[in-house]
């Protein structure tokens, strides 16, 4: 296999990555120019891929351990296999708002890898958009008031009955989160630890307050960073087609499925990555 080929496709991240077929067991070379093309675009894009779940899971644990959802079921022998499948008949898609995936966990995932199966013949497009560019264009005085915070995330609101993904419930084997889920507290600036790039790391799904402030208290600035952080200028916009795959990075991207499809059937498959344990990723380094 000879070079992978890089093209930006927006200011803000988003690149396509072509000269590679993903179903093979790739080299490392390789897998560490897909990593490192990540790291700089923060979503990276491939077409015409043909992924079976097992080589989905074998392409994901290159990148790290899998993650299984704590409420959506995985697919029959593939528990890191999530089905996001939106019948035409469904009314309400998954994924349908600003997020980034698994902020309700006490670690997060650090990435995600989408692959279309079957896409509708218009619309279904996803939005991303950079966290790293919405931290570095506000002040040094919000960056530094911002560095120093950091906000409790839960996945109480959106899995619980009335959330949007818990309306899933019909396409997706999407459990429904009741009683107490767990509260997780995260800072709300990441340093990417491969990049060092700074990145705001609050999402409307998730986030449901400050440390130590009231929710009251902190609605207003993070309605002001919700709003901040979907700005056009920070944003790419994928349009499907079979076999593609996109692999976003969810320390410093956010993520949108678009809802304007009706009638219309999309059918996504994705793999979540986890951080290598500590004991693994010094190992891995050295
Ligand atoms: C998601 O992972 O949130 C769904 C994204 C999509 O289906 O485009």
């Amino acid at each position: 296999m000879g070079q992978i080929e890089i093209r930006r496709t927006a200011g803000a991240l988003g690149a396509e990555i072509g000269g590679v077929d993903l179903a093979q067991d790739l080299p490392d070379a390789t897998i560490a120019a897909i990593r490192a093309a990540l790291v700089e675009h923060q979503v990276i894009f491939f077409r015409d891929q043909d992924l079976s779940p097992t080589r989905q899971v074998a392409l994901g644990r290159r990148f790290g351990p899998l993650n299984i959802h704590p409420y959506v079921s995985g697919m029959d022998g593939h528990p890191e296999v999530m089905e996001i499948i939106k019948e035409p008949s469904d009314k309400s898609n998954f994924g349908g708002g600003w997020h980034s995936d698994m902020s309700f966990l006490k670690t997060p995932a650090i990435g995600s890898i989408l692959h279309a199966i079957q896409v509708p013949e218009w619309g279904g497009d996803t939005l991303f958009a950079s966290q790293a560019a919405a931290f570095e264009a506000l002040s040094p005085a919000m960056q530094a008031t911002l560095e120093g915070l950091s906000a409790v995330h839960s996945a109480a609101r959106e899995y619980a009955s009335g959330g949007h993904s818990a309306q899933k419930r019909g396409s997706m084997k999407v459990a429904e989160a009741d009683g107490y889920v767990g509260e997780y507290v995260h800072p709300v600036v990441l340093t990417h630890p491969e990049s060092g790039r700074k990145a705001l790391y609050v999402n409307p799904a998730f986030t449901m307050r400050f440390e130590g402030w009231k929710a009251r208290e902190s609605r207003p600035l993070l309605q002001f960073l919700f709003d901040h952080c979907r700005s056009e200028a920070f944003t790419c916009r994928f349009a499907w087609t079979k076999g593609a795959v996109a692999f976003w990075d969810n320390r410093s991207v956010w993520h949108y499925a678009l809802n304007d499809y009706p009638g219309q059937r999309r059918h996504m498959r994705r793999v979540t990555v986890d951080p290598w344990p500590v004991a693994a990723a010094r190992e891995r380094a050295a």
